[in-house]
């Protein structure tokens, strides 16, 4: 029997994400220097405060039961609305009747929201402009719903609004624009490479796709991935994309309680243009009809109490430290021919090699530095496939937040080591 006649098209159309292979070699070497996983800093996981707030939320048989009892699709009331709370206090703007807790879902993790709005508002065909390079795990999701994933330039500060307005012609001129149906764009500190984009593109941005909306024939909507705002160690906060968007038509807003807290905690939401939180609730109660209620009403308590808020800068100081160990490191074992970025925020640096080196799974700086014990993501994963480009194969993601601190150097210095011997 063929081994994938009794597949969906969904199944054949997935190969394995990247992220599983990447843990397994991780779990597979355990002394490995991993730089590659997206975890979050051990050292700072709120352990005792989330002890506490355990024993709170048990402390008498009636709190207790409400907690482990199933809660709704949309996610617990309470968490909701102090979210949404949250996202406005953070944006200086007020909630209104345009935007309101019953536009708020919780989901599990910010990755199952991304993966809703894909389902809901794309059919195999449709077009999803993403940036270039941009979150590796969200590529899956497109290969599987059979998203054509289109890239536009990042620059350091957001999307290159020159490409931007190129590549929305070409799908005009092509007769492409109707399979448009929305820009991911990942705001602040990307995954991969830690640029945050600033207010000013986040406008001029959002005013070029609106003005292509009369060719396409359908709202282009933006999803905006925010989930790294809250890993700001240094400079102020910029107001999201979804601030652009008062009437709530256009922007799903996309954030994470998992990075800032704990990952292990997995809860995430999205603020929503009204006329999609239907069609996402629907979708969210086909896959799981709500997310794990105690953890939501953990969190909704660690907001309620000040934990969360307690938290952050201990955070947030521990990831400063560990960026700062990272880029000490790199500048000094690092050649000079390789080139990156220092962020503010996030988790990683991504540096640039020359582009005849190959830094991707198939290539021998990625075999030579497992052989030497340290393991980074191929920057190649990054990109999406276009015919007017081929992927950029020199550049490596680096993570700084799940590597332990006493770590990070060597993991440097061992890299460093294979980068010189391949005569960079
Ligand atoms: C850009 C981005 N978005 C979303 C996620 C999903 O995170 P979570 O599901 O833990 O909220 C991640 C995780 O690494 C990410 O890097």
């Amino acid at each position: 029997m063929n081994e994938t006649e009794f597949l969906s098209s969904l199944a054949r159309r997935s190969s394995d994400p990247a992220i599983s292979w990447l843990m397994k070699l991780t779990l597979d070497q355990p002394d490995l220097i991993s730089l590659a996983a997206g975890f979050t800093d051990n050292e700072t996981l709120p352990v005792a405060e989330v002890g506490a707030l355990t024993t709170e939320l048990m402390r008498d048989d009636a709190a207790g039961r409400a907690a482990l009892q199933y809660g709704s699709t949309a996610g617990d009331p309470e968490l909701r609305k102090l979210t949404l709370e949250r996202v406005c206090a953070q944006d200086g703007i007020t909630p209104s009747a345009a935007l309101t807790a019953d536009d708020v879902v919780i989901t599990n993790g910010s990755q199952q929201l991304l993966y809703l709005l894909s389902e809901v508002l794309c059919d195999p065909g449709d077009i999803v402009l993403v940036e270039d390079p941009t979150y590796f795990v969200y590529l899956g999701i497109c290969e599987a719903l059979g998203i054509e994933a289109t890239p536009v330039r990042l620059e350091p500060d957001g999307i290159s609004l020159d490409e931007l307005k190129r590549t929305l012609q070409r799908l005009k001129d092509g007769g492409a624009l109707s399979r448009l149906k929305f820009a991911y764009l990942v705001t602040y500190f990307q995954n991969p490479t830690g640029w945050t984009t600033s207010f000013e593109k986040k406008r001029e941005a959002f005013a070029i796709l609106r003005h292509y909306e009369a060719a396409a024939g359908h709202p282009i909507f933006v999803l905006e991935d925010a989930g790294y705002r809250d890993l700001r160690f240094t400079g102020p906060d910029t107001p999201s994309l979804k601030s652009l968007d008062p009437a709530n038509e256009r922007v799903a807003y996309s954030n994470t309680y998992t990075k800032p807290f704990a990952t292990g905690i997995k809860v995430g939401y999205g603020v929503l243009p009204r006329p999609l939180v239907r069609h996402v609730l629907r979708s969210k109660g086909n896959h799981d009809f709500g997310s794990a209620n105690f953890n939501q009403r953990l969190i909704a308590l660690a907001l309620r109490s000040g934990t969360y808020d307690r938290h952050l800068p201990k955070m947030q100081a521990g990831y400063r430290r560990r960026k700062e160990l990272m880029g000490d490191a790199l500048k000094k074992h690092f050649p000079s021919s390789a080139q990156w970025q220092e962020a503010n925020g996030g988790l990683y640096f991504w540096p640039e090699l020359p582009a005849s080196h190959d830094t991707s799974r198939d290539g021998a700086i990625f075999r030579a530095a497992l052989d030497a014990g340290v393991l980074y993501v191929p920057g190649d994963l990054c990109f999406a496939s276009s015919p007017l480009r081929p992927k950029p194969k020199n550049c490596m993601r680096l993570s700084f937040g799940g590597t332990p601190s006493a770590q990070i150097e060597e993991g440097i210095k061992r890299l460093g080591a294979v980068l010189r011997t391949r005569g960079l």
